[in-house]
């Protein structure tokens, strides 16, 4: 049975643990380890995580399957008016491929509808091409391409993809 509850203080070793399995997974074939390590202490770490459940800015979500963690998203308005951002979504490597991840999106979307969003945006590597085929199945589009840089010699260079939230 699957469930999506919010993520609390308390869950981050293990979102961490199981952010880092993915991470070294599925994207060393994009950017570099050096990339991947930068990126994962900026964003991904327990204290990184646990700041932004703290602002209140960031609300992350998990997907159980009875009890075990497969999965987890996190997303928070952004400065543009109406707009959510879904900032991560991840899913165990034993169990990806297999739709999951529409559950937390439809998560995601039915928040953003109860507080009269109107459209979901995230970012995604060029070349993150079941990432990308996944997002267009369920409803987005690409809007514009996105290259910044962040920092140590590093750039994102990503889409930027964008879905209208169903009432
Ligand atoms: C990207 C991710 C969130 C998508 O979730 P999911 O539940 O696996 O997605 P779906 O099953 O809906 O889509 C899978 C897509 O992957 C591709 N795919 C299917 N089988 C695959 C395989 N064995 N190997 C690689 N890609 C495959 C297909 O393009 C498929 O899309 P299609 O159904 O339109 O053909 C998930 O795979 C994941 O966590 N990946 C690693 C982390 C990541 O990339 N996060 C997103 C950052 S923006």
């Amino acid at each position: 049975m699957l469930e999506i509850k919010p993520v609390t203080i308390e869950d981050l070793p293990i979102i961490e643990k199981l952010g880092k399995l993915i991470w070294n997974h599925n994207f060393i074939s994009l950017i570099s380890q050096e990339q991947i390590d930068y990126m994962f202490a900026r964003g991904y770490t327990y204290e990184a995580m646990k700041k932004e459940i703290e602002s209140n800015k960031v609300s992350y979500i998990k997907l159980l399957d009875i009890k075990e963690l497969i999965g987890f998203g996190a997303y928070g308005a952004t400065n543009n008016t109406g707009e959510i951002q879904v900032y991560k979504l991840y899913i165990h490597p034993d169990h990806q491929y297999k739709g999951l991840v529409n559950n937390l999106l439809q998560y995601i979307e039915n928040q953003a509808a109860q507080s009269h969003y109107k459209y979901l945006t995230l970012s995604v590597n060029k070349n993150n091409k079941a990432a990308i085929s996944s997002y267009l199945k369920y409803g987005f589009a690409i809007e514009k391409s996105l290259v910044i840089d962040i920092g140590n010699g590093f750039v994102m260079d990503d889409y930027l993809m964008k879905k209208p939230v169903s009432r």
